[in-house]
């Protein structure tokens, strides 16, 4: 996967964009830049990203009234979610609701001046300008849950996820991933999971195969895409598989509860992926196999496409360390592989684990 939809790269399109800001003393013009609202005409997006630094805001003034910052951040999110506010219809267009946003306002949350520019993908534009322009932004993959949001809340992320899957037909393409084709076509069947399976083009090939699999994955629009390329397959592949809409670093993940945990390409801030690999390794039943793909940290300078937060990013040893961990896990292979693309060459880190029969 290389973060590049299938069937090519997009035409580029203008866009514009403000710069919101926490301004808590608008008589000492000091601000700190806390997100982006981007409008892009041509795509039909309108999106938002927060991120905000409490510690930041408290040096700047001690008595802020952090919840009223969140509030007026959760309202950003609501307007371009079409959710709605008092004086703009939920349905109003894009444009309206991006100029409701960039309207000058005298509130603790600002907008900047708008500006423009031109990009191929709005969404990834946005978390590019988030990474530029809001200091102490940690993370640039849209989708990407964070508490530091606006709402604060993971439904934020996914809907990210829903409006670029939203956006293409396939994002990721029909085929399963070569890695997880190569590592898995000689496995001998019995009941997968695939964790944050997006579209679903692991699970529906594995389903082919005559895996029983649940796809999970917190994007109802990803959620939708699998569901409905399940209708047009075989009876009994359809039969074969589950979806749900589910936060996998939130929802109960089962011990000993299938033979292979799949993870591709699912990218999380430490902890949380540290707590999704123990969780997946922990599933694996004695015999099983936990096989994971995603970026590598070495792709950020070796490699092309895929997130530019190196915290995002897998290490190979890192995963096994953390999958070793786990009782009665060992390790097949831990490599960081390269996967050849339009774009380049793509550094991707592999790792496949079996549990031992006891
Ligand atoms: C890069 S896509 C990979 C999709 C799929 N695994 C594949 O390889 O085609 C990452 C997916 O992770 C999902 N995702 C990210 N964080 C998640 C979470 N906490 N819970 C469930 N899904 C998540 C996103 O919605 C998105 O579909």
């Amino acid at each position: 996967m290389t973060g590049t939809p299938a069937g090519g790269r997009a035409q580029p399109v203008g866009y514009q964009y403000v710069v919101v800001r926490c301004v808590p003393r608008a008589d000492r013009e000091e601000f700190v830049n806390v997100g982006v609202v981007l409008y892009c005409q041509a795509r039909d997006v309108l999106a938002c990203a927060f991120s905000v630094d409490p510690a930041r805001l408290t040096a700047l003034a001690p008595d802020l009234d952090q919840d009223a910052v969140t509030a007026s951040l959760a309202a950003f999110d609501n307007v371009c979610r079409g959710a709605g506010v008092a004086g703009l219809a939920a349905e109003a267009p894009l444009g309206q609701r991006f100029g409701y946003l960039a309207a000058p306002r005298s509130t603790v949350v600002q907008p900047g001046p708008i500006h423009g520019g031109v990009t191929d993908d709005p969404h990834s534009e946005l978390s590019r300008l988030l990474v530029r322009l809001v200091p102490g932004h940690t993370h640039r993959e849209p989708g990407h849950r964070d508490a530091r949001t606006s709402s604060g809340s993971r439904p934020m992320d996914a809907g990210t996820w829903d409006r670029r899957y939203q956006d293409v037909e396939l994002v990721w393409g029909l085929e399963p991933n070569q890695f997880v084709r190569a590592q898995c076509q000689s496995l001998p069947v019995g009941v997968a999971v695939d964790l944050a399976c997006g579209e679903g083009r692991n699970a529906l090939w594995l389903a082919t195969l005559g895996w029983q699999v649940l796809g999970l994955d917190f994007s109802v629009a990803a959620i939708e895409r699998a569901r409905a390329l399940t209708a047009a397959q075989p009876e009994g592949v359809q039969r074969r598989l589950t979806w749900r809409v589910d936060d996998v670093t939130a929802t109960t993940l089962h011990p000993s509860s299938v033979d292979l945990a799949l993870l591709s390409y699912v990218h999380l801030l430490p902890d949380e992926r540290h707590a999704l690999v123990t969780a997946a390794a922990r599933m694996v039943r004695p015999s099983g196999h936990l096989l994971l793909v995603g970026h590598d940290r070495r792709n950020l300078h070796e490699g092309v496409s895929g997130p530019q937060d190196e915290s995002l990013l897998y290490e190979p040893l890192e995963v096994a360390r953390q999958i070793v961990a786990v009782p009665g896990m060992s390790i097949d292979l831990a490599r960081t592989v390269e996967r050849h693309t339009d774009a380049g060459t793509a550094l991707d880190t592999l790792v496949r684990a079996r549990r031992l029969t006891d």
